[in-house]
């Protein structure tokens, strides 16, 4: 690895946007650490790989231990020694503000950056990612003046109150399949509540997050506030996990992969929040809209190409309107435009690597030998890319393994139920909580439903809408600690008790 030098030409095929072709010939790309943008100290690289044509888009640098702790240093740094953690909260909030505004003036070459690194399509990317990165970093930037402590009651003789305090240096671990939004969902309230961060983007979609670096220096932001180490789970990922030198990890990801990181922090009890998988059920009832349900069921399991962790993957209809059901949405998934990422009429790209692309070809072949019945799709494209066919397995039951294990590629599993316990009971009957979602006009059975559900999320008569406003985790092995809203701030604030004699 890392001997070819790309040809950025053949592996940025139908890129339109001059700036990205530009960046890409800054290849190999490098490490921020302290400031400066420097070689892995092993001069390792690795390729990273435009999913929709297999070409090496660009060589990145393979940080690992030695790098993280160089890494670790210059964030110690930045938060003993530097401004950012005293600065005043208005001074910090107008750093994430101007960050914002850096997204907006380069979101065009933004999302075709992550259109080529992921396989997304670049509508999406330009309309959900790139304006979710920014609209994330605007919510915490004002945030930043709102971190109170409290006045507590107290004894005559004793003022006693609350400080809101930052952890110090947090290290966020991301995933691929919102390379660029993932990586702003931790950092914006990491910067607002104070921390210094090393960021180690996901090795499959490094990129934005280069660039985002390179934004993040434009906006003024001190240096060695954010570092940012790419690589390898097992190298740089697992070094943040142990480092004795960091305080806090956040981690989105697999669940197998957050019980190591768990495992990991145990060393110096540095604080831990995951945001893992799931199997979230889609439940749908007869008195339900049921026109806006399947294209919204369909949305909910094909969205970038399934590769969502809150992906309404078990489909549960009820037993009179299932077979009816099931038609309507393999209808609608046959109109689901496939193909090219760049072309900005594409609904669904390849999947973002060949490992994923294995991956959920193995589920395929099991999904048949286990005797589901396939309404749509059930193979991969064929030719250049790692594109699977939107996928639909009807007569599934909730045992199966395509119904228990997070597939993470755009096929749906349709399960019929009898009644409402039932619809519940089967819903819950998974090892993951994520999310979840109810179709009725009954509101009175939307709510008792929303209530029962075990899941970190509910929609209702929707699926898969977000706000930042809003909190987003899991229940169960999904993992715990909320992001999004006030709920994060705990994640990245340590409360301390001041009492003072009178
Ligand atoms: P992963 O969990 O291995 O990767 C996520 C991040 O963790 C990457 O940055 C990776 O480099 C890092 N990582 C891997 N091993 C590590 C370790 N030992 N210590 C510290 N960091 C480590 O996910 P992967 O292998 O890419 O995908 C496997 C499955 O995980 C997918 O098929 C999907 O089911 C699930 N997944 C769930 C996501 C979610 O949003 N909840 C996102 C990505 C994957
Ligand atoms: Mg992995």
């Amino acid at each position: 690895m890392g001997a070819s030098v790309p040809v950025v030409e053949r592996a940025a095929q139908g890129a339109k946007v001059n700036a990205v072709l530009d960046f890409l010939r800054r290849s190999p790309m490098k490490l921020l650490i302290g400031g400066e943008w420097v070689a892995a100290k092993s001069g390792k690289t690795f390729e990273t790989i435009n999913p929709a044509n297999e070409e090496v888009l660009a060589l990145v640098a393979e940080g690992d231990k030695a790098d993280v702790d160089e890494a670790v240093k210059a964030a110690r740094r930045a938060y003993e020694e530097g401004r950012w953690p005293i600065l005043t909260p208005h001074q910090r909030g107008r750093f994430l503000l101007r960050l914002a505004e850096l997204i907006d003036q380069h979101a065009d070459e933004l999302a075709e950056l992550e259109s080529l690194d992921n396989g997304k399509p670049v509508s999406q990317a330009r309309s959900i990612d790139v304006v979710g990165a920014a609209g994330i970093f605007r919510y915490f930037a004002g945030w930043t003046s709102k971190l109170y402590g409290e006045t507590n009651p107290s004894e005559p003789g004793m003022f006693n109150c609350t400080l809101r305090e930052p952890v110090g240096v947090c290290g966020l671990i991301i995933p691929w399949n919102f390379p660029l939004m993932m990586a702003v969902t931790k950092l914006a309230p990491a910067l607002a509540c104070g921390n210094t961060v090393i960021l180690k983007p996901a090795e499959q979609t490094p990129l934005t997050a280069i660039r985002l670096g390179e934004l993040i220096q434009e906006a003024g932001i001190p240096a060695g506030v954010v570092n940012i180490v790419t690589g390898f789970g097992p190298g740089a990922g697992s070094s943040i996990a142990e480092h004795p030198g960091i305080d806090k990890v956040a981690f989105t990801g697999s669940t197998e992969v957050g019980k190591l990181i768990l495992q990991a922090s145990a060393g110096n009890l540095k604080r831990v929040s995951l945001e893992l998988g799931g199997k979230s059920p889609n439940i749908i009832f007869p008195d339900a809209d049921l026109a806006t349900a399947v294209r919204s069921a369909m949305n909910g399991v094909f969205y970038n190409a399934g590769q969502v962790c809150a992906a309404g993957t078990r489909v549960f209809v009820q037993r009179e309107i299932y077979d009816n059901f099931v038609a309507d949405l393999t209808a609608a998934g046959e109109r689901m435009i496939t193909g090219d990422p760049l072309d900005p009429k594409t609904k669904l790209g390849p999947l973002v690597s060949r490992e994923q692309f294995e991956r959920v070809q193995g589920y395929l072949a099991a999904g048949k030998q286990e005797g589901a019945r396939i309404t749509l799709g059930g193979e991969a494209v064929g030719g250049k890319g790692y594109y699977i066919k939107p996928t639909i397995f009807a007569d599934v039951n909730n045992h199966m393994k395509i119904a228990r294990e997070e597939i993470f590629g755009p096929v749906a599993a349709a399960i019929p139920f009898k009644d409402e316990e039932d619809a519940v009971f089967q819903g819950n009957d998974s090892i993951y909580g994520l999310a979840s979602a109810v179709w009725t006009r009954d509101i009175r059975r939307a709510h008792r439903i929303a209530r029962a559900l075990k899941a970190g999320t509910v929609w209702v008569n929707c699926y898969g809408t977000t706000d930042t406003a809003m909190p987003f985790g899991g229940y169960k092995q999904s993992g715990f600690g909320r992001e999004g809203s006030r709920y994060v701030l705990d994640l990245f604030t340590q409360i301390k008790s001041v009492y003072v004699k009178l």
